[in-house]
């Protein structure tokens, strides 16, 4: 006999990506980003562990979102602050469906939009990308709740434009939210819909453009009236003291993060010319990694392990229009030239089971 409920009981619940114990593995399976967080963000956190540790901190985070508003040019009132966008992820889905409402969201995308569906018990209304990836005309589903867009798209790194965005939102049922977790990657994003649509929620994170995912802070922008209703259904405290600090400094220090931008985009685009050179189809990134399709007769999965055999991790999905590629994160200049320098070697040799 079972004491969970039977949703709960049938779910499998979400997997992340591998986050190896021991620190001898090149890491580009997580879309982390290399580059170490502002020097002004260690310093902050650094001084701010002291003995108001035993106080609980702002419940609604007020600096941060004061900085944000400032920064991203709205108010403070229409900026939330969550456990990572993960956390705001959750709150979402809490508030605004409940069993069985339909929550929509594409294939293939960010996994945790349907595990946090199967959560609530709600029912997921799983709408395939075109081969191209853009969204069909039946992405708007009658009476959904919550449709959910990842913008730029993880897995795929490509991106739909704001434009398409808009018009969507107009024409869809319930919240619409735009995941913008790898945005700063992007010379475009959707932050100037949220003026004119009541419905839109836009998600960002400091955990890949301001190298913090260890920190866990992400934030929500939307209209004043869905952010105050969302205050009821977040945890009483749910940033710490350390991730409110650190998200004024990081949010602050604008410059370091666009450094680190610029950098990546470079290493992408030359990673991108490398692949394509060994016969891999790059679909088009906007963010900080890139999928990668084998050629034909080359498998994806055995060049994953082979890989990891060597130390270097990146990701691989089993599923139905991935099985045939590996996802890469863009790790310095260094950890590319090994990754490239590795591929050449694997593909070469035909080391075992890769074609
Ligand atoms: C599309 C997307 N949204 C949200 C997240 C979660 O970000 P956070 O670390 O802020 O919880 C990720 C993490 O990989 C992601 O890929």
């Amino acid at each position: 006999m079972s004491y969970f409920k039977e949703h709960i009981e049938k779910m499998t619940g979400y997997v992340p990506g591998e986050q190896p114990k021991d620190g001898i593995y090149t890491k580009l399976n997580t879309n982390e980003n290399p580059y170490p967080p502002s020097q002004k963000v260690l310093d902050t956190i650094r001084n701010s562990i002291n003995e108001n540790l035993r106080l609980y901190p702002d419940p609604i985070a007020t600096t941060a979102r004061v900085k944000i508003a400032e920064v991203l040019g709205t108010k403070p009132e229409c900026v939330m602050a969550g456990n990572g966008s993960d956390d705001l992820l959750s709150i979402i889905v809490r508030s605004f469906a409940g069993p069985g409402d339909k929550i929509v969201f594409p294939y293939p995308s960010y996994m945790l939009y349907n595990t946090l569906t199967e959560l609530q018990n709600g029912t997921p209304c799983m709408i395939d990308f075109t081969e191209d990836y853009t969204l069909p005309e039946d992405f708007v589903v009658k009476g959904a709740k919550v449709s959910f867009i990842a913008n730029p798209n993880s897995p795929s790194g490509t991106m739909i434009s704001p434009r398409e965005i808009s018009r969507l939102a107009s024409k869809i049922d319930g919240v619409l939210v735009i995941d913008e977790a790898y945005a700063d990657f992007s010379d475009e994003n959707c932050l100037s819909l949220v003026e004119r649509h009541d419905n839109i929620l836009l998600l960002r994170t400091l955990s890949k453009s301001y190298s913090l995912a260890g920190i866990r802070f992400g934030f929500c922008i939307a209209q004043e009236s869905l952010i105050q209703g969302m205050m009821k259904v977040k945890d009483s405290y749910n940033v710490d003291r350390l991730g409110i600090v650190a998200a004024v400094a990081a949010i602050e220090d604008q410059k370091t993060m666009a450094e680190h931008v610029v950098k990546i985009r470079k290493t992408r685009e030359y990673l991108t010319k490398a692949l394509q050179e060994m016969g891999f189809f790059i679909y088009p990134s906007y963010t900080n990694f890139i999928l990668a399709r084998c050629m034909e007769g080359v498998s994806a999965q055995s060049l994953y392990e082979e890989l990891k055999n060597r130390k270097i991790l990146v990701r691989y999905f089993n599923i139905r229009r991935l099985d045939d590629c590996l996802r890469i994160t863009i790790g310095t200049q260094e950890e590319i030239d090994l990754l490239i320098k590795n591929l050449k070697e694997l593909l070469l040799i035909g080391a075992k089971g890769i074609k």
